[in-house]
């Protein structure tokens, strides 16, 4: 029997939680819920006596790792695992996952959400614009930018990418309609529409900046569903003050407080990361990660091991 803790700063649903737990004591292991914590003292205990680890973005360091000396695999509930320090982790023996693709249709439905809702100005009854016949731009083709594309394509947009950064595969042949550039600038030269659905790595740090930000058409938006990082955010004050056309909207909170005050309804952000919020993304990617950590003891075979 293995201690399973389960530390969500942001908690998943209950149906999500109860599954979960279902899941590791059908399999023998004792679930312990963390939830909802707000100091890093509160995980510090909880994970002391731990096995086996299941978070989403958590900040999972060196200090949280060093009180876990019984750690022996860590599992993302989601994509991005910019959040863990994964060499340090490896280090220590820990396997690191994550569950790739569990949460990608909520958060490709949360940005369509917000492309619409801005076209629309916020519902608030003046005259708005359509998606249908603009250009969408999908700045990194994994699960969620795939999505994203076929929704967008049932819009009615142009779909474009760039996959020739390597980052993720290339576009399958149900999708060709999407049309493949040859380079960021491109991307953000044709598109009107741009999301961001990049990993977070030292090759996509601030791969959104000013340079690139001026290149885009008239009535440019920005829609970042992905991490704050991969925007030059200094950038992007200079941008949108250069460029009243411009908008910004974010799932990802700004850190300057520039952008928060400066630009009124041509910057909209949630008020907490909210993509990946929703019953089905919580249950789909909980509970594989359960099923993922049962599976890695029984059979000492990881599954999506990212370290
Ligand atoms: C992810 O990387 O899976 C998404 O950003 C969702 O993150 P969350 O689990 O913290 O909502």
């Amino acid at each position: 029997m293995k201690k399973v803790l389960i530390a969500t700063e942001k908690p998943f649903s209950k149906e999500a939680s109860k599954a979960i737990v279902e899941i590791l004591k059908e399999n023998g292991h004792e679930p312990v819920l963390l939830e909802k914590y707000t100091e890093p003292a509160q995980l510090y205990e909880a994970v002391k006596d731990a096995n086996a680890l299941i978070v989403r973005s958590d900040i999972i360091n060196k200090e949280v790792i060093d009180r876990a000396p019984n750690l022996e695999i860590i599992v993302r509930a989601g994509a991005g695992f910019d959040s863990i320090d994964i060499k340090y982790a490896a280090e220590k023996g820990i396997v690191v996952e994550n569950t790739p693709g569990q949460n990608s249709n909520a958060v490709a439905e949360l940005v369509i959400g917000m492309l619409v809702a801005n076209a629309r100005n916020f519902f608030n009854g003046t005259s708005g614009t359509e998606l249908r016949g603009k250009k969408l731009g999908i700045l990194g083709f994994g699960a969620v930018g795939k999505r994203i594309a076929a929704l967008g394509y049932g819009f009615g947009m142009d779909v474009y990418t760039f996959t020739g950064d390597g980052v993720f595969a290339t576009i399958d042949p149900e999708q060709s309609y999407v049309k493949d550039l040859d380079s960021y600038d491109a991307l953000f030269k044709e598109c009107q529409y741009l999301s961001v659905n990049l990993p977070l790595d030292d090759l996509t740090r601030h791969l959104v900046n000013y340079d690139r930000m001026m290149m885009m058409p008239k009535g440019g938006v920005i829609v970042n569903s992905a991490r704050v990082e991969i925007i030059d955010e200094p950038g992007l004050v200079k941008a949108l003050e250069e460029r009243e056309d411009l908008r910004y909207l974010t799932d990802v909170a700004p850190k300057s407080a520039e952008l928060k005050e400066k630009f009124g309804a041509r910057l909209f952000a949630t008020p907490k990361k909210c993509g990946a919020q929703t019953a089905e993304a919580n249950s789909n990617a909980g509970t594989a990660a359960a099923s993922q950590i049962s599976s890695f003891f029984k059979t000492g075979k990881p599954t999506f091991k990212v370290n």
